[in-house]
């Protein structure tokens, strides 16, 4: 597709929850050269509420019915995991630029036969939604990496703990569409950084979990925290910790540690600069969840989604990225459930 200069770029959006509704937010007010044409949600009065909120002039509550509105460039996935697929293969196959939110798919093969698409649509600008590589601080510690700050990287160790407060949004999250388990859900952002810090495929997997605090979720075939240890090429290493019980709030961290110093990134999460001092001492708050912490990293993701499009080039994350990382998340899982050490095979 050919574009001039001060062509807007349209996009269809479907997914209209917890993240799908601040997407259509930036898509709407946020991402220079992109219009909001289009919304479509199983909720008929999620379409509603952002036709109204955001001035979307197409709604729809049937997918398929909304990769026939010619007006779109690009359709934009938050929907549940489980659909991510199917439905970048149709808006593929329909002639449009995709972007996915993540994990790319929950098991191997419908993740290769994405990747098979993407790669029979060259012209097509794929995209998905690791949006921690665009988030300031960690773009900035890469680049760190890239000049030599700390010699050769050799281990990455990442926490991604959710909010306990957040437990009854995730339970309802988790029974209405199967999540594909903590590994592959959240987990799959820290196996993705360390990819890219690293520069180097997993080989073995070793993951370990319980549910303390909510047993409710061994029935959901899930752990409420994690932990993964993995050897990567060339004897490096990774250490994962993911919990859905973080009572401080949203703590995510990620170290880096190479051969001639380290990096740290979140180690203290705080919600901003201020310390509040009072009767208890000194107390800074923690960032409550995902919109807050990673607000800047889902516009900054979108902007660059926005103009590869318009720029006729593809984005640094890839498919591969997402093939490698729901391979990697897919071993945790699978070493997690049988208490086995776990061959990764690419
Ligand atoms: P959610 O359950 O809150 O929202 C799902 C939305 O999709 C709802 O609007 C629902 O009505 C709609 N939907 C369900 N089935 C559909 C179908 N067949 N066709 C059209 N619409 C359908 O989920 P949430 O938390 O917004 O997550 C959505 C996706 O975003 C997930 O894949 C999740 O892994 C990902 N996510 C990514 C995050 C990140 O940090 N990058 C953070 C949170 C979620």
């Amino acid at each position: 597709m050919q574009l001039n200069d001060n062509k807007r770029i349209s996009v269809g959006l479907v997914g209209l929850g917890r993240l799908g509704r601040q997407h259509a937010e930036n898509l709407a007010f946020r991402i220079p050269h992109c219009t909001l044409t289009a919304v479509c949600s199983v909720k008929e009065e999620e379409v509603e509420a952002a036709k109204r909120d955001l001035g979307v002039p197409y709604g729809y509550t049937d997918y398929e019915e909304m990769l026939r509105n010619n007006e779109l460039d690009a359709i934009f996935i938050a929907s549940p995991s489980g659909f991510h697929c199917k439905q970048i293969e149709q808006a593929l196959a329909a002639g449009f630029h995709v972007f996915s939110e993540k994990p790319l798919g929950l098991y191997i093969e419908e993740a290769l036969r994405v990747q098979e698409a993407v790669i029979r649509h060259p012209n097509q600008v794929f995209m998905l939604g690791f949006m921690r590589r665009y988030d300031r601080s960690y773009a900035y510690a890469k680049q760190q990496i890239e000049a030599g700050a700390i010699g050769e990287p050799v281990l990455v160790r990442c926490y991604g703990l959710d909010p306990a407060q957040a437990m009854p949004s995730f339970l309802q999250f988790a029974k209405s569409n199967y999540s594909g388990g903590l590994f592959l859900d959240m987990a799959i952002h820290d196996l993705d950084l360390a990819r890219w810090y690293l520069g180097a495929e997993a080989e073995t997997v070793w993951a370990i979990g319980g549910s303390h605090r909510y047993p409710e979720l061994e029935q959901l075939e899930d752990a409420e925290t994690g932990a993964a240890l993995v050897q990567f090429e060339g004897k490096k290493m990774g250490i994962f910790v993911a919990s859905r019980n973080c009572a401080h709030g949203y703590h995510i961290e990620t170290e880096i540690i190479g051969t001639h110093g380290s990096l740290r990134i979140g180690t203290i999460p705080e919600k901003n600069q201020v310390a509040l001092m009072d009767d208890r001492g000194i107390v800074r708050e923690c960032a409550s969840g995902f919109l807050e912490r990673f607000e800047q990293a889902y516009v900054d993701e979108v902007i660059e989604f926005i103009r590869c499009i318009r720029e006729d080039r593809k984005p640094e994350v890839t498919v591969a990225d997402g093939v490698q990382s729901t391979i990697l998340g897919y071993a945790c899982k699978q070493s997690f459930e049988t208490g086995q050490l776990v061959a990764v095979h690419h």
